[in-house]
């Protein structure tokens, strides 16, 4: 855990805005995840912090990835590049999946000397993939029920239950190898019920594929969604662990493999944000801070990921509704608009914890602002 004296310090030794990534908590969350469900392989999915550094460390711990692009694969690739040909190719099919079920043909043909496992959810991506990365191993990506998460993405992605054999049989039929299904109960979700009827779907496909003379699935590949202690609603993980342990268990037998590609929950209390106050108004009666940070920054989760940062003071003293504003010439610049804070000066420092998912990773350069400088505590 780092202390607020230590956040003050790095702010004054490298300026703000600074990123600052707690490897220990890393760690910790990688370990929390493998005590709990120690049957599920995990596949860090890069895309929520991919940071050279956050993937070196889950690296050394034992982790394997989930990337969804080229420049995903070539962060972990740097980990592997130095292993002999014959171990870093084994090392990419027990350790990577290409996890984007759709490709552009040049990624796919790139991608096809690794002979990676990748996704695919539709008709189209079959023949993509058996034209352009013949010696891939596929996942079919399932539509499941995303009830509840703070973050949907069924209605972008996954193939519905009803035609998941017939695309199975189809990739069969062109000679590509379907090694298991894969789903995403949508990010952040604290609806466990989700896990359960995805897990339920995914046991109802294998037993229609067998029936339909499919035998070669190996896999199953039970996606994000684990949720992050953003507050104290939120159910520690063990719990959701011991809803669906048993459950996985009981539908798929020990020779199935399981895998999970948890993002968030791996990175998001690994991050906290620093920033300093650098102008204050009093807009609709309230207090009102513009912060060196904000949405188009480490705040761009408040847009892209539909998530609240609390922000917090170092200073002590009665609180008041106030308003943060992010440092950019747009009115959506919003952090937020009602914190309870106390009466900041010009150049008070505030932060946010539990900001290392979809936070730095989806921050721009917009107004000439570049991201927070980052910075590792912990390595
Ligand atoms: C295919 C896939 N896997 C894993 C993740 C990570 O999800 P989470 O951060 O909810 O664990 C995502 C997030 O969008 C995803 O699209």
């Amino acid at each position: 855990m780092i202390t607020k004296a230590r956040l003050q310090t790095l702010a004054q030794e490298h300026g703000t805005p600074l990123f600052v990534v707690d490897h220990d908590a890393l760690r910790k969350n990688y370990r929390e995840f493998r005590k709990h469900l120690p049957r599920v392989q995990v596949y860090f999915a890069v895309k929520a912090n991919s940071d050279p550094a956050i993937v070196r460390t889950l690296f050394k711990e034992g982790s394997s990835f989930d990337v969804a692009s080229m420049p995903e694969f070539r962060i972990v690739y740097e980990n592997i590049k130095k292993l002999p040909a014959k171990k870093r190719q084994d090392w990419i099919w027990d350790k990577i999946i290409y996890a984007n079920p759709t490709k552009p043909t040049e990624t796919l043909e790139e991608l096809d000397q690794y002979k990676p496992l990748v996704t695919f959810d539709n008709r189209e991506e079959i023949h993509k993939i058996k034209q352009h990365a013949p010696h891939a191993g596929l996942v079919l990506r399932l539509k499941v029920p995303n009830t509840g998460a703070m973050v949907e993405l069924s209605s972008k992605f996954g193939a519905p239950p009803g035609e998941a054999v017939d695309l199975i049989l189809e990739a069969d039929r062109v000679g590509l190898v379907v090694e298991g299904i894969s789903f995403h109960v949508g990010s952040q979700t604290t609806n466990y019920d989700n896990y359960l009827q995805a897990l339920q779907l995914t046991a109802n496909i294998f037993a229609e594929a067998k029936a339909r003379g499919y035998t070669k699935m190996n896999l199953v590949d039970i996606g994000g969604g684990f949720p992050a202690p953003y507050d104290s609603s939120v159910k520690p993980f063990r719990e959701l662990a011991k809803v669906i342990r048993p459950e996985i268990d009981r539908l798929f037998p020990k020779e199935i493999q399981i895998l999970a590609e948890p993002g968030r929950f791996l990175v998001a209390t690994a991050g906290i944000a620093v920033s300093k106050v650098v102008g204050k108004a009093v807009r609709d009666g309230k207090p009102s801070y513009y912060i060196n940070d904000g949405v188009y920054h480490t705040y761009s989760g408040v847009i892209f990921d539909h998530c609240k940062y609390p922000i917090l003071a170092f200073k002590q003293g009665p609180t008041q509704l106030s308003a943060v504003f992010g440092p950019t010439c747009d009115a959506l610049d919003v952090v937020s608009l009602a914190e309870n804070l106390p009466n900041l000066e010009r150049d008070d420092l505030v932060y946010s914890v539990n900001i290392g998912a979809y936070s730095h990773a989806s921050a721009t350069y917009f107004n000439g602002f570049p991201p927070a400088k980052v910075v590792h505590e912990n390595e």
